[in-house]
């Protein structure tokens, strides 16, 4: 097993450092794996003033999947949109052929009271978002500016999806949820959009090889209503790039924290790029007191999902939910009676759970 290790900006190195003990403690039982790291994001852009060096892309593509800290901060922020951190996390994404993002929200029975919703309404909640993360407004051309006919100037994108965009990625919608309560909710805009009509129909054409999976369709804006009304309605959320990234930032938040959260960007042969799914938090960077418990979920994800280690990813997330039951909480999901750790002791107290 071949892991490339990109840390990224901000809290990156930090929360990477951590899942990185984790994973030498692995190696130190028996799982037979090498690691590799190089520089992407910002860091990217300081050492080649790229964000996703050449030789840093083709770690990547040699490895069989690669661990990402958290790109970006206002360092960068003035910089061309090409040199930008973000690009680099798109361009990987694209030349990877990373089209399904897999982000679970999962309410731990010990952080219920940090989620700004009522207790009732999220615990036990496990929804499983799938994002579409190579196609969509996000990359469709044409987009730039031009200037209109009253001699105006218009900046634009273009929504675009493909019939073999829209089926693989359904596929994996109805495949995740058979493996679930076979329940698959997707989430389009189809009573405006027509690559939203197109995709209704694939995705309705799709589930005639699903017969035991319950289809239903929504409009991204009653989901995310529905998110913070009644979030366990929803077992898998199946959608397209922009709708996912803005329901799973919302469903992050009903756990408690998006500090906690990890995900999945998989092609279609497993090779995955896996990644917590907070940013890069500049604000809190160095002060080691970032939450490093999603990017460790991340490497239980990483051998799930790409390397079909089901029982050693059991063990990293045992581990994490021995630490929450010890009441051993980072900032950001701190309540009062408990123990507040920084980001290394936090590495350490789940290395030692190990
Ligand atoms: C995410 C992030 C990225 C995205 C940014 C950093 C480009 O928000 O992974 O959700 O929009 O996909
Ligand atoms: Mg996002």
């Amino acid at each position: 097993m071949k892991i490339a290790v990109l840390a990224g900006d901000g809290i990156g190195p930090e929360i990477v450092a951590q899942a990185t003990k984790v994973l030498d403690t692995l190696r130190r039982d028996g799982l037979k794996m090498e690691t590799e790291v190089a520089a992407f994001g910002g860091a990217g852009f300081d050492a080649f003033g790229d964000p996703l060096p050449e030789s840093t892309l083709q770690l990547a593509q040699a490895a069989d999947a690669v661990l990402c800290g958290a790109v970006g901060g206002p360092k960068y922020d003035a910089l061309p949109r090409a040199q930008r951190p973000e690009q680099g996390i798109l361009r990987i994404r694209k030349a990877l052929n990373l089209f399904a993002n897999l982000r679970p929200a999962i309410m731990y029975p010990e952080l219920v009271g940090a989620s700004s919703l009522k207790p009732e309404v999220v615990s036990g909640l496990d929804v499983m978002i799938i994002r579409e993360l190579t196609g969509d407004i996000y990359f469709g051309e044409p987009r730039g500016r031009t200037t209109n006919a009253q001699g105006d100037t218009e900046g634009f994108d273009t929504m675009r999806y493909s019939q073999t965009e829209i089926r693989r990625i359904a596929e994996i919608g109805f495949q995740t949820a058979m493996k679930r309560a076979k329940r698959l909710c997707s989430v389009d805009k189809e009573n405006v959009l027509e690559t939203s009509r197109f995709w209704r129909e694939i995705v309705i054409d799709v589930a005639k090889q699903y017969p035991e999976v319950e289809l239903s369709h929504m409009y991204v804006d009653n989901a995310a209503m529905q998110l913070v009304r009644r979030p366990k309605q929803f077992d898998v959320i199946v959608t397209g790039n922009i709708f996912g990234d803005i329901l799973s930032d919302e469903a992050s938040m009903l756990t408690g924290s998006i500090g906690m959260l990890p995900s999945a960007s998989l092609d279609a042969k497993r090779k995955g790029l896996y990644e917590p799914i907070h940013g890069s938090a500049p604000d809190i960077a160095g002060k080691d007191v970032a939450n490093p418990l999603a990017t460790i979920l991340s490497v239980a994800m990483m051998l799930r999902y790409t390397f079909n280690q089901d029982e050693w990813a059991q063990r990293i997330e045992k581990a994490v939910k021995a630490v929450l039951g010890r009441g051993l909480r980072t900032a950001d999901i701190f309540e009062p009676g408990m123990t507040k750790l920084g980001t290394q002791a936090m590495g350490d107290a789940v290395v030692a759970a190990l």
